[in-house]
């Protein structure tokens, strides 16, 4: 079994330490987004993760999974599984109901509140999107998304850090001219951009950039999004990393995930299974030949999570116009 000390982590940038906590963002963490929510298995799924070693919970007021973490993290205080809150690192999301200024502080506060927690180690701004307050929070309605100030609502997130509700702050499915815009007025740069990155959509642009101005990327789906049997997932289903797990006697989700942390990024990956939330940890001790690096590197590129499918329609038939849809969208164009 995997011990908490078998999974390294990586230094943050403009984390402060005042709140006490564990230094740096573990390298694997764990999923929480389950959809339909699952609650009756999400809390099993993290105590047993917690017994693997895993340290790092990824959450978002969005997957309605705060609650669940955290009375899982209560139990397993109460359990001696863990001895002090400070071993962990938690990550929650808001989301764009409530990206607007007035809202931000409310919206921690509520987090911290399902969590029972004092602070989180990372709050990030979910999306580069604004969505009117009290609109349905998902599927999105077009004529719900209002301009985002990302200004105002970047100076809530650093008074939630300054505030000590929260570590660190950052943002997710930001791309290069988003995180510009943001770099140019932020006081407290971000310190981790959570985005989708897998051997399907390797991000090599948003990488660079990233790593020139210190923010850390976290990979989401890394595995390639939620298991769909009516379609197949170009990450499990792709033959190139079926060819190289063979002939590594690994499986293709550890060839995967072995390939984002050779890039130098962390990833969240989600598992509510025993033998895969295992398996998913033991990619540290092995490493894949510069052979398997260059055929990975051929993969076909194809993007899961963009905004027409958080507006749960086909692109053919998406009410947002070409311009409206760069203004929110997360492609890195190469
Ligand atoms: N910031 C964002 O906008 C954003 C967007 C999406 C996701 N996320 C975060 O990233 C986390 C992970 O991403 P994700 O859930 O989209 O996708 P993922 O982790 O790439 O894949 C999860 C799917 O793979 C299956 N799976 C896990 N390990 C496996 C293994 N070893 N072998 C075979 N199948 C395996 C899981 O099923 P079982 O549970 O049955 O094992 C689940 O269906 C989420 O839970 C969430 O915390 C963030």
């Amino acid at each position: 079994m995997a011990s908490c000390n078998t999974i390294p982590a990586a230094e943050l940038i403009s984390c402060s330490s005042d709140a006490g906590g564990r230094a740096g963002i573990p390298l694997v963490g764990l999923g929480t987004a389950a959809f339909p929510f699952a609650p009756e298995t999400t809390k099993p799924a993290i105590l047993h993760a917690i017994e693997l070693g895993y340290r790092h919970f990824d959450t978002a007021s969005i997957y309605q999974s705060e609650q669940a973490l955290g009375e899982a993290i209560e139990e397993a205080l109460l359990t001696g599984r863990l001895h002090s809150r400070s071993e962990l690192f938690i990550t929650s999301k808001l989301w764009c109901t409530d990206a607007h200024p007035d809202r931000v502080l409310p919206a921690i506060r509520n987090t911290l509140r399902n969590l029972k927690m004092e602070y989180l180690d990372l709050y990030l701004i979910h999306w580069p999107m604004c969505l009117k307050p009290g609109a349905a929070p998902f599927p999105v309605k077009a004529k719900d998304i209002l301009p985002l100030d990302l200004k105002s609502v970047w100076e809530a997130m650093e008074e939630c850090q300054r505030l000590g509700l929260t570590r660190s702050i950052g943002v997710s499915n930001f791309n290069t001219t988003k995180l510009q815009e943001l770099l140019h007025f932020a006081k407290i740069p971000p310190a981790v951009n959570q985005v989708e990155m897998n051997p399907a959509w390797q991000q090599e642009k948003l990488r660079e950039f990233c790593k020139g101005k210190g923010i850390h990327i976290t990979a989401y789906s890394p595995l390639g999004g939620q298991t769909n049997p009516l379609r197949p997932c170009p990450v499990m289903d792709s033959p190139v990393l079926r060819d190289i797990a063979n002939s590594k006697g690994k499986t293709v989700a550890q060839v995967s995930l072995r390939w984002v942390h050779e890039q130098g990024v962390s990833v969240v990956v989600k598992s509510f299974n025993k033998a895969r939330l295992k398996e998913n940890v033991q990619i540290f001790g092995w490493e894949l030949s510069e052979e398997d690096r260059r055929k990975i590197s051929l993969i076909p590129q194809s993007k899961k999570v963009c905004i027409e499918g958080m507006l749960s329609i086909s692109p053919q038939e998406c009410e947002l116009e070409p311009h409206e849809l760069s203004e929110v969208d997360v492609f890195e164009l190469e």
